[in-house]
């Protein structure tokens, strides 16, 4: 364990950022991945919806289904022993109603081990952030590029509306959401909703300035096919050593040089 001992709560999470520590996030699907993420000392563990992109093969993250992301969840939080784990509400189960989102988050705190929940909305879903902290469920907020609103925004670009930018990150804050995800905005934006906020920003594709970072662990080993954005640095070349591997076995079982006399009972 790199960092802190002891579980990241809450409370913890959202004092990093009056300590001016820089919180680390990164995406997990499942037990394995998740265990290696929280042995490396992340402080948050995020189980989003991007699992519908980079896990299921879909081109966006609206076919996911909340007992699909409970499935994923559940296995997260079975790995966890350190990171705070949030997961992401999926479309559309926060846009019916309080008592269906209350319903549907209630699910994920009670048949995963995780802690909060994430939904993407700012002054737009004040209302809903604001029930579901009443219920005792932590909610980080999600502003900028939603990937949810795809169709409606018309791809995945740079969002600039400063104006809304600061009022949907303000509303998500005054609602009680302990953090909020900032994805793709100009830097210098994402640096004065920082400034303007008592909880701690998550940027992605949003500049250094941000609380913290988040990552999709796909992007960053390298194991995602095709053109990656630009936000995103991949720090080894997984793909690669994934397809080497594979091909080794396949020639060493073709020239009978697997099993060899180690894998081998008498
Ligand atoms: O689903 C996800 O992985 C996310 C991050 C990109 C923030 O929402």
């Amino acid at each position: 364990m790199l960092s802190t001992p002891g579980p990241i709560t809450v409370p913890k999470f959202v004092g990093m950022k009056a300590a001016g520590s820089k919180i680390a996030m990164l995406t997990a699907y499942d037990f394995p991945t998740a265990a290696l993420v929280d042995s490396a000392g992340v402080e948050g563990i995020l189980v989003g919806d991007s699992v519908a992109m980079v896990v299921q093969g879909h081109s966006t993250t609206l076919p996911v289904t909340l007992d699909q992301m409970i499935y994923h969840a559940e296995m997260v939080g079975r790995a966890v022993r350190h990171a705070l784990v949030v997961v992401d509400m999926p479309f559309p189960t926060y846009h019916l109603g309080i008592h269906r989102a209350i319903e549907a988050a209630g699910r994920i705190l009670k048949e995963t081990r995780c802690q909060a929940v994430k939904l993407e909305g700012g002054a737009d879903q004040a209302e809903v952030i604001a029930a579901l902290v009443s219920a005792g469920i932590p909610v980080m907020a999600h502003c900028g590029l939603r990937p949810q609103s795809v169709h409606q925004l018309g791809g995945y670009g740079v969002q600039r509306d400063r104006q809304r930018l600061m009022t949907d990150a303000a509303a998500a804050q005054e609602a009680g959401a302990f953090a909020c995800v900032l994805e793709c905005i100009p830097a210098d934006i994402a640096r004065d909703i920082t400034a303007s906020l008592r909880i701690p920003t998550i940027g992605i594709g949003a500049g250094p300035d941000c609380d913290g970072q988040v990552l999709v662990l796909h992007d960053l080993l390298g194991l995602t096919a095709g053109r990656v954005p630009r936000h995103v640095k991949a720090y080894a070349d997984q793909q690669q050593q994934f397809v080497a591997a594979v091909a080794q076995y396949r020639d060493e079982v073709r020239n009978g040089a697997f099993p060899g006399p180690d894998q081998t009972f008498h």
